[in-house]
């Protein structure tokens, strides 16, 4: 069932600039080992070698298998220094996509487009989803991995009122309205042993929207 998506789903505790909030580099990694050897096994499944990739929504780690010799590895973030210290990353743009939701890249460039704990700072996803679309090449992947963790000021208002499952849907939902992808495949890694006093690791949900052929 689809949500009537409403302007205000989409304001924040924090409607500061933020250039302001990301002005700081924050060189640390947002999720567990675990978690990330997770998105890594997900983006070797999904990407190949040879082929070019954007990483959106960047930061100092893009998550990518070290033995995979990609063709390029364009990253897009907030802070240049974070980007800098990117070693996988091949080139990058700094870019507010809650301002400019444009991506600077021609049609049909990316065999895969990532974008890694981070879709709940959109507050445009619409817009950006279907400018993913526009620069994935046909039959390539958008690759879409959050887990429970956020910056809580800055994530939109309807991610803050939906669980881990409302959030699958919602991002579902963002390819489905953006238009451009033919299916969607949805992966979940909850480790069996969480406790509510330990967990395996972070979880890790992934929405893929393969780009119509
Ligand atoms: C939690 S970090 C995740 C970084 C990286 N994707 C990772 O997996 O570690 C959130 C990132 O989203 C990016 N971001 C947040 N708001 C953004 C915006 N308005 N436009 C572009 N990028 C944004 C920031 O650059 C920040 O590094």
């Amino acid at each position: 069932m689809q949500h009537l998506l409403k302007p205000d789903d989409f304001s924040r505790h924090d409607e500061s600039d933020d250039a302001q909030f990301y002005l700081t580099p924050r060189i640390v990694a947002h999720i567990d080992e675990k978690a990330q050897a997770i998105v890594t096994d997900i983006i070797r499944r999904y990407t190949q070698a040879d082929t070019s990739i954007l990483d959106l929504m960047s930061s100092c780690y893009s998550h990518l298998p070290v033995d995979i010799r990609y063709k390029e590895v364009i990253g897009l973030g907030m802070n240049k220094e974070e980007l800098e210290v990117n070693t996988q990353l091949t080139s990058f743009v700094v870019q507010d996509l809650n301002k400019r939701p444009a991506l600077p890249f021609a049609d049909a460039t990316f065999e895969a487009v990532l974008n890694t704990v981070s879709v709940q700072y959109l507050i445009q996803p619409i817009e950006v989803f279907r400018e993913v679309s526009r620069v994935l090449k046909p039959g390539g992947v958008s690759i879409v991995s959050f887990s429970d963790r956020m910056f809580p000021t800055k994530a939109v208002r309807i991610w803050h009122e939906g669980d881990n499952e409302e959030h699958i849907a919602l991002v579902r939902q963002y390819y489905v309205q953006a238009g451009g992808f033919q299916r969607v495949r949805i992966e979940r890694h909850i480790a069996p042993s969480s406790t509510w006093f330990w967990r395996g690791h972070d979880p890790v949900f992934t929405v893929i929207g393969f780009r119509t052929a």
